[in-house]
């Protein structure tokens, strides 16, 4: 038996449920924390586990996944999904406009200009939702572009998809069906296939194939694991709504409460149609999802019906391609090249290609074991890709188009700079080079012990490091402090006055804290975190020196990797009189991240405060961020008042900053924060 009372509670979890889910997925801007939104959810849970009469399809408890199915149905889309014409220079485009002006002909000449959208071309898969009086019934793969797989429940797991549309301003549509593309995002991405990795999983091969691995699961709490996000760019047939223009239906589409892309250009001429193409491609790599070309559509529906359709792609639309970022070239040698840390890494000299615009003549093969995986030999057809600022990689051989004068790539026994020994460390894929005298790890260790993060000297850049270490007045960390003025200024392009400078910064730079220095002697595994991490534990330098490396990887936070290769580094007796001989040429090591006495928790400056987070942090997630205000009596808050003493914004905060700095609240980036927090 079910009460008034319970209907009542289920329906009102539900539809507050929904509303704080589009708040927070959607418009960015919760109301309420997280852990008032699960209560309210495992209440919701519970209920409906009792009741399942009432768990309606857009209930918010479906988000969680349904019972797995045997196989997916299909079904038949209403409207074909076509795809598109591609297009891939300025005069494609102009063609396409002008073969649109041509055919629309008088009926253009009323209106005077044709308008387009110009949206971003992303990079995902293709799916159709149907709701049916407002609530979503079904959803499908494109398929073949006339039959899709059915995948409700799948879809249902993504938080921004809506479960009901939102229509308090326009009329609720008898039928609506919704096209757009699920998407992975790229840090996301990332991070999946990390965890693939650590459990032993094979990686997938880009986000687009992990978005349609994910899709394709008959168990979609499994999906509900993966991070899918969609937008959505059209509709399919509709009844009891119309739409006069491709803007008015994304408008419309926005007030259902869907995502539409933010990039999206409306009503614009062909001028502004290639700038937008332009302007998208700069903005390419600064985007957190894939995309490969922009689609311009022309906006005004009745003139896309009148230029019509082709059997498989419609005529009043085009996608203006990226150029390629992968390409075919040749593999004419393989080379070493010595880093920081002594890895030797092995890169492929190719035969020249223009790859996005840019010439590309090497590429990066990571290790042996990557050679011996994708088998690339020497003088082998590869594939190149290039994406936005990474370095060019090698996807993958053609082995059916050898002609026999490919040559099996061996790692070298000897470091090619030094000629020493290198060996392969277990557990790792490096082969390394173990000569802290060797000149290419000099070079790059100097550079990395006086840059921004390490001793931060001004003023000693990368060309006159390694004019200083090919003269030999640089043999070691400790030869800076030691520089002499006047053998300075008889350096190529350095006077009088910069090696005055320079000794100048070297002087301050001879005091330095704990952390920085760990940094700066660019141990294996330690970076800037983990070296924040020891300063803490240690008071100073002697007792990091002692310490094994079961102390070490007992430390909350540290890995067991980092632990090994501080205690490893600091076996070396040359390292520790490396250490000693900087200490007697003046170097100053301070610390003042450790507290002898642990302050009360009253002492904190985030003490009763209350805080806010926002936008994507880049050197911890938000959880763990708030998990330390909490430890140290703060409050964390979902949204922004006028009780809001802080506000802690990351990568593209929205609606939250500006408010913020509406209500004129102190806003901190990550590093205030970190400095703040006494880390
Ligand atoms: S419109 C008939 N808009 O590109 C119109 N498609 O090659 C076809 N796509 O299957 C779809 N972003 O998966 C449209 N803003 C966008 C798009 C987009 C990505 C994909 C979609 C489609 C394929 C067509």
């Amino acid at each position: 038996m079910i009460t008034d009372a319970i209907r009542k509670e289920a329906r009102d979890l539900q539809e507050k449920l929904t509303d704080h889910s589009y708040r927070y997925h959607v418009l960015d801007d919760p109301v309420i924390d997280d852990e008032t939104y699960d209560l309210m959810l495992k209440r919701l849970v519970e209920i409906e586990d009792l009741h399942p009469e009432l768990s309606t399809p857009d209930s918010p408890t479906r988000r969680i996944g349904a019972p797995p199915l045997s196989d997916f149905k299909s079904a038949a889309h209403s409207i074909p999904m076509l795809s598109l014409d591609n297009g891939f220079n300025d005069e494609d485009i102009t063609a396409f406009h002008d073969r649109n002006v041509k055919t629309l002909g008088d009926q253009l000449r009323e209106v005077g200009k044709l308008l387009y959208t110009a949206e971003p071309k992303l990079d995902g898969v293709a799916v159709e939702l149907t709701y049916e009086n407002g609530v979503l019934v079904m959803a499908t793969t494109r398929g073949d572009g006339r039959t899709g797989e059915v995948i409700t429940d799948n879809i249902r797991t993504i938080d921004r998809v809506p479960l009901r549309l939102r229509t308090s301003d326009l009329p609720m549509p008898e039928l609506l069906e919704v096209r757009g593309e699920v998407i992975i995002n790229s840090d996301d991405f990332i991070r999946l296939n990390q965890t693939r990795i650590n459990r032993g999983e094979p990686p997938f091969a880009n986000p687009r194939n992990a978005a349609a691995g994910s899709l394709r699961q008959l168990d979609s709490k499994i999906t509900a694991k993966r991070p899918l996000d969609i937008f959505v760019y059209g509709t399919g047939l509709c009844r009891g709504i119309e739409f006069t223009s491709q803007s008015h239906m994304l408008e419309c589409l926005e007030r259902f409460g869907f995502p539409v892309n933010l990039h999206i250009q409306r009503t614009i001429g062909l001028k502004e149609v290639l700038e937008a193409y332009k302007d998208l491609q700069t903005l390419r790599p600064d985007l957190d999802y894939e995309i490969d070309g922009m689609v311009i559509k022309v906006d005004d529906l009745a003139f896309q019906q009148a230029l019509g359709e082709k059997i498989k792609s419609p005529r009043w639309a085009i996608a203006y391609k990226f150029p390629a970022t992968t390409k075919t070239t040749r593999i004419n040698e393989i080379i070493i090249q010595v880093g920081r840390t002594g890895t030797l890494t092995p890169v492929a000299l190719l035969e020249p290609v223009s790859i996005g615009g840019v010439t590309v003549s090497r590429a990066t093969l990571h290790n042996a074991d990557e050679i011996e995986r994708k088998d690339i030999r020497v003088h082998d057809k590869a594939l190149v890709t290039r994406a936005g600022d990474v370095i060019p990689k090698v996807v993958k051989v053609f082995p059916s188009e050898r002609k026999g004068d490919e040559i099996v790539f061996r790692m070298p026994e000897t470091c090619p700079v030094c000629d020493s020994h290198v060996r392969k460390l277990e557990d790792e894929a490096a082969v390394k080079c173990i000569n802290a005298a060797c000149q290419a790890q000099l070079k790059e260790r100097i550079r990395h012990f006086v840059s921004k993060k390490g001793l931060d000297v001004d003023g000693l850049g990368k060309k006159i490091v390694v004019q200083l270490v090919e003269e030999g007045m640089l043999k070691s960390f400790a030869d800076i402090f030691t520089l002499d003025e006047t053998a300075l200024a008889s350096l190529d392009r350095m006077g009088e006055k910069s090696a005055a400078n320079l000794v100048k910064a070297i002087d301050a730079a001879k005091n330095v804290s704990l952390p920085r220095f760990i940094f700066a002697l660019g141990i294996d595994h330690t970076g800037e975190n983990a070296a924040r991490l020891l300063a803490k534990t240690f008071p100073g330098l002697p007792g990091l020196m002692d310490a094994d490396s079961l102390t070490l990887s007992s430390i909350h936070g540290m890995g067991e990797k980092t632990a090994s290769a501080v205690t490893r580094f600091f076996a070396v007796k040359e390292n520790i009189s490396l250490i000693h001989d900087m200490e007697k040429a003046g170097l100053k090591i301070t610390n003042d991240l450790y507290n002898e006495k642990p302050k009360t928790l009253s002492d904190h400056v985030f003490f009763n405060k209350t805080l806010v987070l926002t936008g994507t942090l880049e050197q911890f997630k938000r959880a763990e961020a708030k998990e330390r205000l909490l430890a140290v009596g703060a409050k964390v808050t979902g949204s922004v008042s006028k009780k809001t003493d802080y506000l802690l914004a990351g990568r593209d905060a929205g609606s939250k900053l500006k408010k913020a700095q509406a209500l004129g609240i102190v806003i901190l980036d990550e590093t205030r924060f970190l400095e703040m927090m006494g880390e």
